[in-house]
């Protein structure tokens, strides 16, 4: 007879004596005692919904990568704010897509007042002043090349780049935004941008450093929102941080803070929720996570293949952030949960 022998289950000692009559299904037996006992929670206040802009008037365009998030004209886009202020959603983020004949090589459409960042920023704060506005003063949307800094012979030269991006972050101070969110990873930019705004006359202006933005596969989606998709070549990392480290990007953190930083973010976010964590603890500064475009369409291809089922996943996914101590997650999910939370 070649059948194993069952195992002999006893003795054993029981349950309560292995555990000591510790068992924490306890509190997990019922949906009152759940709710009792539950540590971290996602609501309104921790939003931030970050949005697409573009010419024209009454548009609402698709972006094939990116199902449900659409770029809006600076008119459909005060509507949406005023959507959102009725939600509860304490802010906004816009990106531009700007027209291919205003790119060049050094991103100088930052440098215009009324370049459509700064009309959309006009326009809302003027439709819906309780609103807070974040802008990002970076000039990928603004080059033909797609980087986020001035390319010269093959390099992105950072101090020129800081230059111009804190001349565009004043711009975009005077156009009402509330706080300046650079996201290209330029050294100095930080104390650029906060002198550049304090001798402007915008003190109060805040800044959200993209303290580490790592050099991801995830961006994708956003590329084709605002059409940097084709244009750019090569890659970010000598910019961007490798997704391989840790310690720099405390570093890089650090660097921020000492610089003039209000708050910070993560960027991308459910894939480094460990840098949430880590800098959460080290700084206890307001820390913020970017769930970026690819993980959104992540989430989204599969809820649509019926896969996983779509509204769960994007709950949990921003309640980690939550877990991971971060304050607040920008996410193309904001109205949508705001919806669903408001029920
Ligand atoms: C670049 C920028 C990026 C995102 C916002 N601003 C990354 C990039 O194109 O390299 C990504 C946002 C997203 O993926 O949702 N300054």
């Amino acid at each position: 007879m070649n059948r194993i022998a069952p195992i002999k289950a006893e003795p054993r000692r029981s349950v309560d004596e292995i555990t000591a009559s510790r068992r924490l299904r306890r509190m997990r037996k019922a949906d009152w005692s759940r709710r009792l006992v539950q540590e971290n929670r996602l609501t309104v206040d921790d939003l931030i919904w970050p949005i697409f802009l573009v010419e024209g008037e009454n548009v609402r365009q698709e972006i094939p990568a990116m199902p449900g998030v659409f770029r809006l004209s600076v008119d459909v886009a005060v509507r949406e704010a005023e959507r959102a202020a009725r939600l509860g959603i304490p802010a906004l983020a816009t990106f531009p897509n700007v027209d291919m004949a205003l790119r060049d090589q050094t991103g100088s459409a930052i440098l215009d007042e009324n370049n459509l960042i700064n009309r959309g920023t006009r326009a809302i704060k003027a439709a819906v002043p309780e609103i807070g506005i974040i802008t990002d003063a970076a000039l990928d949307p603004f080059t033909s090349h797609g980087h986020d800094g001035i390319l010269r012979d093959g390099i992105i030269v950072n101090d020129e780049t800081v230059d111009q991006v804190a001349a565009g972050a004043v711009l975009q101070a005077a156009a009402g935004s509330d706080i300046i969110a650079p996201s290209d990873m330029m050294d100095g930019r930080i104390g650029a941008i906060r002198d550049a705004l304090d001798a402007a006359g915008f003190p109060d202006v805040a800044i959200m450093s993209y303290a580490t933005k790592f050099a991801s596969a995830f961006y994708g989606p956003y590329r084709e929102a605002i059409g940097t998709k084709g244009l750019l070549k090569g890659d970010k990392k000598t910019y961007y941080i490798d997704p391989a480290n840790t310690d720099e990007a405390i570093r890089e953190t650090e660097q921020d803070i000492l610089e003039g930083a209000d708050m910070v973010m993560v960027k991308p976010g459910l894939p480094y929720l460990d840098i949430c964590h880590r800098l959460k603890e080290t700084f206890a500064l307001p820390t913020f996570a970017y769930q970026v475009s690819g993980e959104y369409t992540m989430i989204e291809a599969a809820a649509a293949n019926g896969w996983i089922d779509g509204e769960r996943a994007m709950l949990e996914s921003l309640l980690a952030f939550k877990r991971a101590g971060c304050d607040g997650i920008l996410t193309y999910f904001a109205p949508r949960v705001a919806e669903l939370l408001q029920k």
